[in-house]
């Protein structure tokens, strides 16, 4: 099984994300970010997810502010509670006391997967404090930017536009890189259908996810008039534990941090000719949907 730390904000399909990855990988750790909703918010629902888990998987608060702009937040789609305003299970878990950036910079081994689900804040501020961090972990896999539109600006995805700086920093780092931007993430929909499938799983996990998932979908139909959602983060876990899946093209990318209309976008060089830089990013750009869908589902049949 691969090995992986996961930083998220979640967030729906973080929270998706997270219990996927607990099923197909070993997860060493999760590290929260601001994103989604506030970084208090996102290590509570973390915690939430490793209980609904039974895991002991350690949670490690990470930062609570963009490297150098203000706060993004994306309550309008995943509530103000970031999972839906879903009920709750009591428990009295807490996070680890150690903070999730210096977790970033001391656990992982040279096996390890980072798979970053929110903006790229704790990530950046590693390799800002040591850029040869990146020569010691296997990998990044990514949910952000995109090939082609964005989703917060007609040019932005949001976990990038949320902190384009640490984007850059990362793009720029020399890491091992996999981009599951919102060209590969929109293959990979739940709908009604979906929904039905969930409610007829007896299990503890289905019964929470249902009525997040369909939280969702009414959200979606009420932002943009269709009830059809992409499960964006579970496709950079699927990327990592599933790669047969994916159809990757090494291109350039490089975040735009300067236009007035285009700050957060990701520039990636498609051109068949004239290419002149060395590509940085494995670029995630088909997904066998059918299959990614039904490992996503199965994952929530047990814990
Ligand atoms: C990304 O932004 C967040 O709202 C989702 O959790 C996902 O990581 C999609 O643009
Ligand atoms: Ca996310």
């Amino acid at each position: 099984m691969e090995s992986l730390i996961i930083d998220c904000d979640p967030g729906v399909d973080d929270m998706v994300a997270i219990l996927l990855a607990h099923h197909v990988a070993n997860v060493k750790g999760i590290v929260t970010v601001s994103g989604n909703v506030p970084v208090d918010t996102t290590t509570k629902n973390a915690l939430l997810a490793t209980e609904l888990l039974q895991s002991d998987t350690p949670v490690y608060q990470g930062s609570a502010q963009p490297l150098e702009s203000e706060p993004v937040h994306s309550a309008h789609v995943h509530g103000s509670d970031g999972l839906g305003g879903v009920p709750r299970i009591e428990h009295r878990r807490r996070p680890k006391a150690k903070d999730g950036v210096d977790f970033l910079l001391e656990e992982p081994t040279p096996d390890d997967w980072i798979v970053a689900l929110g903006p790229l804040t704790n990530v950046a501020s590693a390799i800002r404090r040591d850029p040869s961090w990146v020569n010691r972990i296997r990998g990044i896999s990514l949910m952000g930017g995109s090939t082609t539109v964005g989703n917060i600006t007609p040019t932005a995805e949001f976990n990038v536009y949320a902190d384009p700086e640490a984007a850059a920093c990362v793009f720029e780092s020399g890491a091992s890189i996999q981009m599951c931007g919102l060209n590969l993430t929109h293959q990979l929909l739940i709908t009604d259908e979906t929904i039905k499938e969930l409610q007829g799983i007896d299990s503890d996990l289905a019964q929470f996810v249902t009525p997040m998932l369909n939280f969702l979908l009414y959200r979606m139909e009420a932002l943009v008039g269709r009830r059809y959602a992409a499960m964006h983060d579970p496709c950079a876990v699927l990327a990592v534990t599933h790669p047969a899946l994916f159809n990757f093209e090494k291109q350039s990318v490089h975040v735009e941090l300067c236009g007035t209309l285009t700050r957060g976008m990701t520039v990636c060089d498609q051109r068949t000719t004239r290419r002149r830089e060395q590509p940085n990013v494995q670029v995630a750009l088909e997904i066998d949907a059918e299959t990614a869908r039904s490992l996503v589902i199965g994952s929530l049949k047990s814990p």
